[in-house]
């Protein structure tokens, strides 16, 4: 038996908590593992609070992120003891994810951490840390400078937020935080922001073109915001959007895009190639400086992982939560 967060469906209406599974429960994969560490991201607080439509099979283990050792594994590539994480492949939507002491996993989704970062690093960074690098190999490959280029971070006080302002400072960008908790402002000035605005100055239906206000922009809230946030970026500019905080929709024109040229890229995470992955978790243990992912993160215990997704909605979480798994 070991624990874990179970989200079930019983005549219609969905139920969770943190429940004894027999291992025989545990899905197919080619390799056992024990979790050490998981996080709650936005899309585990969806899930377990059933806000969002994001399990897609019933009854599902939570957590799109995990971290731990192997205990077995029929491919050769893993050793019974080998340190591994997995970010995303459906991890807490349709395969059973890491609000758990046991998982069962593909090995081709299993990574082995960069020497300089231990799993406790990965899981503190989790998704987000990791969407926020891949957010800023789109903008670099797009040709955006450090020293010249301003760079606008939505959702600031979140977890991609966060990590997002900690690595574009460590390498030298100019950033605005945008914010709705401007209390957050020296917190957000502490991770290397030099400008703080307040969400509400983007949030409302804008004009199809604004002031170019910034070069670039990592926007995971969507909505009007995004739409704004495309409409004061500046000639040839780009703009990495990444999620849905504020909502689904993107009422835009297309003005910024055929009279300023500016590129959205769209950042997926979930089912990015093993190629990509390795590359955005080598820059993140090259940039990572470890007061600021203090700073980001806070440790909670498995028991904690559905207060802590209600807490999320409410505004309470500032940064990242790594949950801490004693198997
Ligand atoms: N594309 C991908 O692969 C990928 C990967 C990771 C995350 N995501 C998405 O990215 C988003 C952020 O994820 P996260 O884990 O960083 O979540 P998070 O820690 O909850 O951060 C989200 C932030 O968005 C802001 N926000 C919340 N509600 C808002 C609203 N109604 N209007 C405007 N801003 C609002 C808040 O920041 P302030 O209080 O500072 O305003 C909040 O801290 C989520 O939508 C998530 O699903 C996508």
């Amino acid at each position: 038996m070991f624990k874990g967060w179970v989200i079930d469906k019983i005549d219609g209406r969905q139920t969770v908590a943190l429940q004894n599974i027999d291992e025989a429960r545990l899905p197919e994969g080619e390799a056992r593992v024990r979790i050490d560490w998981s996080t709650i991201n936005y899309k585990d607080a969806l899930a377990l609070t059933g806000k969002g439509p994001v399990v897609r099979q019933f009854p599902m283990v939570p957590g799109v992120d995990l971290a731990g050792h192997v205990e077995s594994s029929s491919d050769p590539a893993f050793m019974p003891g080998d340190a591994v994480f997995v970010n995303g492949w459906g991890l807490g939507e349709t395969h059973w994810g890491g609000l758990a002491e046991r998982a069962s996993l593909k090995a081709a989704w299993l990574l082995k951490p960069p020497a300089a970062l231990s799993l406790k690093d990965i899981m503190a960074l989790g998704t987000a840390g990791y969407t926020a690098m891949l957010a800023i190999l789109a903008l670099e490959n797009h040709g955006l400078k450090p020293g010249t280029d301003t760079i606008l971070v939505t959702g600031a006080s979140g977890g991609v937020g966060g990590f997002s302002i900690a690595f574009l400072a460590a390498l030298g960008y100019k950033i605005i935080a945008s914010t709705g908790r401007m209390q957050e402002a020296d917190y957000l000035k502490a991770l290397g922001a030099s400008d703080v605005i307040d969400r509400a100055e983007l949030s409302s239906p804008g004009k199809p073109l604004g002031k170019e206000r910034w070069a670039g922009a990592i926007d995971s809230v969507g909505g009007h915001t995004l739409a704004n946030v495309c409409a004061s970026t500046r000639y040839d500019g780009a703009v990495a959007a990444c999620g849905l905080a504020q909502g689904m929709d993107f009422p835009a024109t297309v003005a910024p895009f055929i009279l300023r040229g500016v590129t959205l890229y769209g950042i997926d995470s979930v089912y990015k190639p093993n190629d990509i992955r390795r590359t955005a978790w080598e820059r993140i243990a090259q940039l990572l400086d470890r007061t600021q992912l203090e700073r980001i993160t806070h440790e909670r215990p498995l028991a904690d992982a559905l207060t802590v997704a209600e807490e999320l909605f409410a505004g309470k979480v500032r940064g990242r939560v790594l949950i801490k798994i004693d198997a």
